[in-house]
């Protein structure tokens, strides 16, 4: 067995415990090292009654100190001490597998460089797209494609509220009160409906598809506030669902690179008119494959921490070896251009 420690027991750290338990009959065949054990989760509160009341300490340096702790998960979320936690463990030559893109937008290219500095990992799949494989497959099986868009909705929240607004005729305000009594929607909930959230996950799934660092306060950014349910019957006059996308397009011969998080109008030939609720689905263009879909759950306890505990197994294989996570060096940045051509795959702007 190795072991592992979990930073921050809420939801996400939460089930990384629970898909530990779960998969420990199948894991060892696919890791080849006996499959993980939790041996500590740091957080700030006690957990009284819980199964692993045992496993929880107050002080980093516990987890630091010990030799035995091979890969850390951090799912704490928000810059510090996140980064710094992240930042002494990788310098101890642990492996960080993390769901935090507010972290990974900020500092990822910095802490990959750490990571690669001590032979150690920083991965990072949970942190777009929830549950999806979907960095994986851009970076192992897509690496030899030239890909020239990458449109998501990446966000469930604002999808389950456009979903109730058009099947169910609610206003906005009300669409979203009832994503927050059924916890989809935080109850302060500007990062999902305003668009950051979306656009902090485009900004490094534009990094990983150019090769270029692009940071979030790059990517112009719109939320759903102002959508009506006037505007969606409009769109459904029209063949059209309305999205809220990240947009992500590439030209080949000149390598500039535009993005956008806007509400956008998505034809019924568009596989992403079909996603609803608070599902995620991304397509991907690549130059030989060409349409790629994905879709699942972009969020959620155990979608979300199945795809941590993936990296986990990720960095167990590869124990003293740098996974590469195909991010840029930090100073290999680029400044994104309007789009000029139209948006890919029939889409228009609401
Ligand atoms: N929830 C999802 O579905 C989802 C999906 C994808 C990505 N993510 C990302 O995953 C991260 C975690 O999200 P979450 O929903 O699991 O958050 P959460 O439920 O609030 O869990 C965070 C946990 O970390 C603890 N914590 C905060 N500061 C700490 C500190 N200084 N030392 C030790 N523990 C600390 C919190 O304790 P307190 O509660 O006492 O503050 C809480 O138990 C975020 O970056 C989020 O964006 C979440």
């Amino acid at each position: 067995m190795a072991d592992i420690a979990i930073l921050g027991f809420g939801t996400v750290g939460g089930g990384v415990t629970e898909v530990i338990e779960r998969a420990q009959g199948c894991v060892p065949g696919s890791s080849g090292c006996g499959g993980p054990r939790v041996k500590y989760i740091l957080d700030i509160r006690d957990f009284p009654g819980s199964p692993w009341a045992d496993r929880i300490v107050r002080d980093i340096n516990v987890i630091l100190e010990d030799p035995d702790v091979k890969v850390v998960c951090e799912t704490m979320g928000g810059k510090e001490p996140a980064f710094s936690f992240t930042k002494a463990a990788l310098e101890r030559g642990k492996s960080v597998c993390t769901s935090n893109k507010e972290l990974v937008d900020a500092f990822g290219p910095e802490l990959t460089q750490v990571a690669k500095a001590h032979g150690c990992s920083y991965l990072f799949e949970a942190s777009v797209g929830g549950g999806i494989p979907l960095l994986r497959t851009l970076r192992d099986s897509c690496r030899h494609e030239d890909i020239t868009s990458v449109v998501g909705i990446l966000n469930g929240t604002c999808n389950y509220i456009l979903t109730k607004m058009d099947r169910e005729g609610m206003d906005f305000a009300d669409a979203l009160r009832q994503a927050q009594e059924n916890g989809f929607a935080e109850r302060n909930p500007d990062a999902d409906v305003k668009g950051p959230d979306t656009a902090r996950k485009l900004a490094i799934l534009a990094s990983l598809i150019s090769g270029r660092r692009v940071r979030y306060e790059q990517v112009p950014c719109q939320g759903i506030t102002e959508v009506s349910v006037a505007d969606l019957k409009a769109a459904k006059a029209r063949g059209r669902a309305i999205k809220l996308l990240g947009i992500c397009q590439r030209d080949p011969r000149t390598g500039d690179l535009s993005v956008m998080t806007a509400p956008c109008l998505v034809p019924a030939d568009n596989p992403l008119y079909g996603v609803n609720d608070v599902f995620n689905g991304v397509l991907v263009h690549g130059g030989c494959v060409d349409d790629l879909m994905f879709y699942g759950r972009g969020a959620g306890r155990m979608p979300t921490a199945s795809a941590v505990v993936a990296d986990v197994l990720e960095c167990l294989k590869n124990a003293g070896h740098t996974v590469e996570n195909g991010l840029p060096e930090p100073d290999n940045t680029i400044t994104p251009v309007p789009f000029t051509s139209g948006l890919p795959g029939g889409i228009e702007l609401l």
